[in-house]
C-alpha cells in the first residue's frame, strides 16, 4: 500500500532512507536544515517541504534521523504533531526516549523509537534491520512501509527497548572488534600473512566461540557460573600468558587488559571455579 510519509533529516542516514521509501512506491515529503541535500531525492520524486511544520503536515508518518534527540526536539517544536505517527531514528540513549514519547503524546501523536543497525549503504538490502519500541498500533500500522527501508522488528511498548538493545549490539560489536584488532596487531609483529590468518582461522574461531553464548545466557538466567570446562583460575592464568607475550612481541594489549582486570577481581572474591560467564556479576 502506498503511503504518505515524510522523512526530517537528510544526512547519509536519512537520505537513505528516503530513497529507499520512494523507491517503494510511497509519497514520501522531505524536510532538511540544508535544503540543498534534498535535491537528488527531489529529482526522484520526493517533495521538498519548506518548514518541519509544512512536512510533518504532509503525512501520517513522520519519521525523523537527526544527529541527536536535542535537534529532533529543536526541529519538531512547532510541527503540528496531533494525529501523527513519528518514528524517530535518531540514535539515543534508552532515557532519553520516553521523554521524547511523552512529548509527542502531549501534542495529540504517538510514538515510535527506533534503533538503526546498519550503515546507509544497507538501507533496502538485506541484512539491514531497523528496530522498534513504543505505540504497538503504530508498528503495525505502519509495519510494511518500514520494512521497505529495512528488516522492521517490534521490541516492546517500553519506548527505551529498541535504543537499549541497538546499544547492547553496538556494545558486542565493539568487543568483538576490540579483540581482533589485537590478534590482528599480534600476528602482525610476527609477519604472518594478516589476511591469510584472518579469512583462514580468526572468523571461522570467532564464530565457533560465539556460538557458545547462548550457554552463557543459560548460566546468568540461572545464576549459576559453575563450570567444568573452562574456570576463572585457567582464564586467569591464560590472559598472564597473553599478556607477557605481547610484551614479548612489542605490543600493547590495552584493549584486552580491562577484562583481565575483571578476571582478577572476580578470582580475588575466591571465584576461581566459575567460568567466564560470572564476570557479568562484577559489571
Ligand atoms: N550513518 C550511519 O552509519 C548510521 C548508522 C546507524 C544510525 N545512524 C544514526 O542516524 C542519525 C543520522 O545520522 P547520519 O549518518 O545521517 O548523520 P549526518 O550525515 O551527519 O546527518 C545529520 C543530520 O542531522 C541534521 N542536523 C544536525 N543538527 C541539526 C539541528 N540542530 N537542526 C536541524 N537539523 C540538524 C543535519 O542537517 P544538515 O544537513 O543541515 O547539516 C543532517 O540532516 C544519527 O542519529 C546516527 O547516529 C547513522
Amino acid at each position: 500500500m502506498s503511503e504518505n510519509i515524510s522523512v526530517l533529516g537528510l544526512g547519509l542516514m536519512g537520505t537513505a532512507l528516503a530513497a529507499s521509501l520512494i523507491e517503494a512506491g510511497h509519497h514520501v515529503t522531505v524536510w532538511n536544515r540544508t535544503p540543498a541535500k534534498a535535491d537528488p531525492l527531489v529529482a526522484r520524486g520526493a517533495t521538498l517541504a519548506a518548514t518541519p511544520a509544512q512536512a510533518v503536515e504532509a503525512s501520517s508518518l513522520v519519521i525523523v534521523c537527526l544527529l541527536d534527540y536535542p535537534s529532533v526536539f529543536e526541529v519538531l517544536q512547532d510541527a503540528p504533531l496531533a494525529g501523527r505517527v513519528v518514528a524517530n531514528l535518531t540514535t539515543g540513549r534508552p532515557a532519553e526516549a520516553p521523554e521524547m514519547a511523552a512529548w509527542v503524546g502531549e501534542r495529540g501523536g504517538e510514538y515510535l523509537d527506533g534503533g538503526i543497525m546498519a550503515v546507509p549503504q544497507m538501507i533496502a538490502q538485506p541484512g539491514a534491520l531497523i528496530l522498534y519500541s513504543g505505540s504497538r498500533p503504530a508498528f503495525e500500522r505502519y509495519e510494511q512501509a518500514f520494512g521497505a527501508m529495512a528488516a522492521a522488528r517490534y521490541t516492546g511498548e517500553d519506548t527505551g527497548t529498541a535504543s537499549l538493545l541497538d546499544l547492547a549490539m553496538l556494545t558486542g560489536m565493539y568487543g568483538q572488534m576490540a579483540g581482533a584488532l589485537e590478534a590482528l596487531a599480534l600476528v602482525r609483529s610476527a609477519k604472518y600473512p594478516l589476511m591469510e590468518f584472518t579469512t583462514e582461522l580468526l572468523i571461522p574461531w570467532i564464530n565457533a566461540m560465539s556460538a557458545q553464548l547462548p550457554r552463557w545466557v543459560a548460566d546468568i538466567e540461572a545464576g549459576d557460573y559453575r563450570t567444568e570446562v573452562s574456570n576463572l583460575e585457567i582464564n586467569r592464568s591464560g590472559m598472564e600468558n597473553l599478556v607477557r607475550a605481547f610484551e614479548e612481541q612489542g605490543v600493547k594489549p590495552d584493549l584486552l587488559l580491562p577484562m583481565k582486570t575483571v578476571i582478577d577481581r572476580r578470582v580475588a572474591r575466591g571465584l576461581a571455579h566459575e567460568g567466564l560467564s560470572g564476570l557479568v556479576e562484577e559489571l
